[in-house]
């Protein structure tokens, strides 16, 4: 199923703390927003990518994108002050028929097969994410306390890719805004429209830099994905 993405790449990355927005940061001497375009760049059923941005980041991105030869970038816009801004702005860039998947710029090891099972998924039903069953058992603290122990066969922790028809998600997103709503992911957004969001698994390897030690996870995975490429 051909699909279009927008890809939020708008945030400051605080967390990493490296004193810049941490796509600029490198694996394998390619940044971290390259990796993750030349995914969908690379994906047939791709065909379009809407990058959010902050302007700040403007000029290096554009030169990025040029340098590594991504083609399939069709807007550029800008990013807002919470990431459901930044998806918003990308949506309003797109016209209103067909899939749009949303994918964080800051996971870099998503896989064509994933995608393409989630975009099936999608056509089918409106709406689907990624996502994989926890390993930890979840509970809940509070006053360092724990009040609960979370049955955990039904606990998944969500990625992105999620996968939308554009005229839901654009629904979706224009309540959220007239309510003052603020979700941690798309689908949530649509959740909240009593709409059913369905999921499949996804991979272990698709983590969100998100912090310094994620850096030591991705050249780990990277070097088993060079591994499995060798092997064939
Ligand atoms: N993002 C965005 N607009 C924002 C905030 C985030 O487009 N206002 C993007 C980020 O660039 C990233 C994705 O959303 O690709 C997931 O966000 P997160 O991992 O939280 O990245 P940052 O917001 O950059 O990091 P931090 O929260 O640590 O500042
Ligand atoms: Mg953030």
């Amino acid at each position: 199923m051909a699909y279009r993405v927008i890809i939020p790449a708008a945030g400051q990355g605080k967390r990493m703390g490296a004193g810049k927005n941490k796509l600029l940061l490198t694996l394998n001497d390619v940044p971290v927003l390259i990796h993750t375009l030349k995914v969908f760049e690379e994906d047939g059923k791709c065909e379009g990518i809407v990058l959010s941005i902050n302007p700040q980041d403007e000029k290096e991105f554009r030169f990025l994108i040029q340098k590594h030869e991504i083609k399939k970038v069709t807007a550029i816009v800008p990013g807002g002050a919470e990431r459901q801004h930044s998806v918003y702005n990308g949506l309003k860039a797109l016209s209103d028929n067909g899939i749009v998947l949303v994918h964080d710029a800051a996971r870099p090891f998503i896989d064509i097969e994933t995608i393409h099972r989630l975009t099936d998924m999608a056509e089918e039903t409106g709406a689907a994410i990624v996502a994989v069953p926890v390993k930890d058992t979840i509970k809940k603290v509070q006053c360092n306390t724990v009040t609960e122990t979370v049955e955990r066969s039904s606990l998944w922790a969500v990625q992105t890719p999620q996968a939308f028809r554009i005229s839901l998600l654009l629904e979706a997103h224009r309540k959220a805004e007239a309510e003052g709503f603020i979700g941690t992911d798309d689908a949530s957004l649509v959740e909240r429209l009593g709409y059913k969001v369905t999921v499949t698994k996804g991979s272990y390897d698709n983590i969100k830099l998100t912090t310094p030690e994620d850096l030591f996870f991705a050249e780990a995975i990277l070097r088993k994905k060079q591994y499995m490429e060798r092997k064939g």
